[in-house]
């Protein structure tokens, strides 16, 4: 059965490259964002490019939820606590994804405490939700070229719900990277601070935005 996913944040840089990739399967997508004008401009670009794409834009996140199975929070860190009061009734039992990195403005640290994380802060603000962290160890770059290098990026997944992280992990692999269920959710805390150490790399390396992680093995 096709699955319905709400991006909330579509018109993002994050949330237009995820809308982009996810319209390539076999999913209903549900755009929304503040500025619906913004979120319409997304789907009509996905449309033009794949006129099979089975995208809308909303122009409210608690529709957008209401209707979907799964729902991405594409929003800056600053906004979750809000989107997560407007949806925490209709996410109720439903997969909610947390992208979020917690970089500060000086890309040198987390506003958050060390013993927590953006992913378990959105699970406290959705009791009955099942929170799964994902895709916040890509930049929305990537998204475009997977591959980089001839190597597939990695993505990691976390979270409690073995059925959920299935799930988020086969999103992973339609939007292009190679999923790895890397552990509960308090995994997050590794996972976010990695990607500030990304973001420092690209700064200092000047790797334009397009760079990822990727675990050489046998
Ligand atoms: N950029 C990256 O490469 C990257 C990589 C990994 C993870 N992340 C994470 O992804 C998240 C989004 O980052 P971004 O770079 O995509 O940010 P962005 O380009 O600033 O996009 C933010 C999106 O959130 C929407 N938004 C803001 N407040 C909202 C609210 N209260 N209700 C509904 N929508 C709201 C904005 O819509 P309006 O314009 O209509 O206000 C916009 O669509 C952040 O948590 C970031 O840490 C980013």
């Amino acid at each position: 059965m096709t699955q319905t996913i709400a991006i909330i944040g579509a018109s993002g840089n994050m949330g237009s490259a995820l809308a982009k990739s996810l319209s390539k399967g076999d999913y209903r997508l549900l755009l929304c964002a503040n500025n619906l004008d913004k979120v319409q401009a997304v789907a009509d670009e996905i449309k033009r490019d794949n006129p099979a794409a089975n995208v809308e834009a909303l122009d409210c996140t608690v529709d957008a939820s209401w209707e979907a199975d799964i729902i991405i929070a594409a929003v800056p860190y600053a906004a979750e606590k809000e989107v997560a009061e407007r949806i925490r009734q209709v996410a109720n039992q439903k997969i909610v994804i947390s992208i979020a990195n917690l970089v500060n403005e000086s890309f040198d640290g987390a506003v958050t405490a060390p013993n927590t994380s953006a992913a378990e802060e959105l699970q406290r603000l959705l009791p009955n939700s099942k929170v799964i962290k994902a895709f916040n160890t890509t930049f929305a770059a990537d998204f475009a070229t997977p591959v980089i290098d001839g190597k597939q990026v990695d993505a990691f997944v976390a979270g409690q719900d073995e059925e959920a992280l299935q799930t988020v992990s086969e999103l992973v692999r339609v939007a292009g990277f190679n999923p790895i269920v890397a552990g509960d959710l308090s995994v997050s805390r590794t996972l976010e601070h990695m990607q500030i150490l990304l973001m420092q790399l690209t700064l200092k390396y000047n790797y334009n935005w397009l760079a990822g992680w990727k675990i050489l093995h046998q």
